[in-house]
């Protein structure tokens, strides 16, 4: 059985531009999603003080920063995000493994025996091969999932944020990671700019470990009840411990 990180297992993404809305979205989810994720836009307007007012709701707030600099800066910014509150936090694995490991050592100081953990992003689903060759990284996007993957484990993360069709990947190369998956989509709900999307249901049934899920809860006319009714749909689906190895993307 894979562990889910929160139950029900969805975070809905504020992804609102002010703190009135996240936390009239948040109130409006409240019991029906198992935590709420703010990201950049939120973290650069009101700010990691959101996080507190968040948690007093009592629920777990993953704060998707994309923390990228040399260790010590992230080891820093990570203690504050811990001592905000932060549940999980999002490192680029990019930045190495001594800045991964910073992050770790970081987050767990801030957060004084409170659990919390670091979650790895591997490559950006913005990117794939053609992109990264241009930036001078030659390698392919499934290789450097691969590589990077294994780097954030051995770095002492809790888990990495992947698509939905790199899970198999990540359990070849380190079946204990929690595994978060963003590009979430039930049927019948438009992808939007989502490119690689799966159904909430898929994704538990291959191995996810906690499903981001956004604009098909936000944007419902009835957040609580479009919450509601996909962690129904989760009710008894399980995924085996080791989902069956998959190719990688290339
Ligand atoms: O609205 P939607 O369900 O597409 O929202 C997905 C959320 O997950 C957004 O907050 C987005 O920033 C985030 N995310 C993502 N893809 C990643 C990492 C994070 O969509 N690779």
């Amino acid at each position: 059985m894979v562990n889910h990180l929160a139950d029900p297992p969805i975070v809905v993404a504020l992804d609102v531009p002010n703190a009135e809305e996240a936390i009239r979205l948040a109130k409006a989810t409240l019991g029906a999603v198992g935590g709420f994720k703010i990201g950049l836009e939120l973290l650069m307007g009101p700010g990691p003080g959101l996080v507190g007012v968040l948690n007093q709701l009592g629920q777990p707030v993953f704060v998707d920063a994309k923390l990228h600099d040399i260790p010590h800066t992230v080891e820093r910014a990570a203690k504050q995000l811990g001592m905000a509150g932060a549940r999980w936090v999002t490192a680029h694995a990019a930045g190495g493994p001594g800045m991964l490991e910073a992050a770790v050592e970081g987050l767990d100081a801030g957060a004084r025996g409170r659990s919390a953990g670091i979650l790895a992003i591997t490559v950006l689903t913005s990117l794939n091969d053609a992109i990264l060759a241009h930036s001078g990284v030659p390698v392919t996007a499934g290789k450097l999932t691969s590589k990077r993957t294994r780097l954030a484990a051995d770095a002492g993360v809790e888990g990495v944020v992947c698509s939905v069709k790199e899970l198999g990947v990540i359990n070849d190369v380190a079946a204990s990671l929690a595994k978060v998956t963003p590009g979430i989509r039930p049927d019948g709900f438009d992808a939007g700019d989502q490119e690689r999307v799966a159904t909430p249901e898929e994704a538990i049934r291959r191995g996810s470990s906690l499903l981001v899920i956004g604009r098909p809860i936000t944007r419902a006319a009835d957040p609580r009840a479009a919450a509601e009714a996909i962690a129904t749909s989760l009710q008894g689906i399980t995924a085996p411990a080791h989902p069956g190895s998959h190719k990688t993307r290339d």
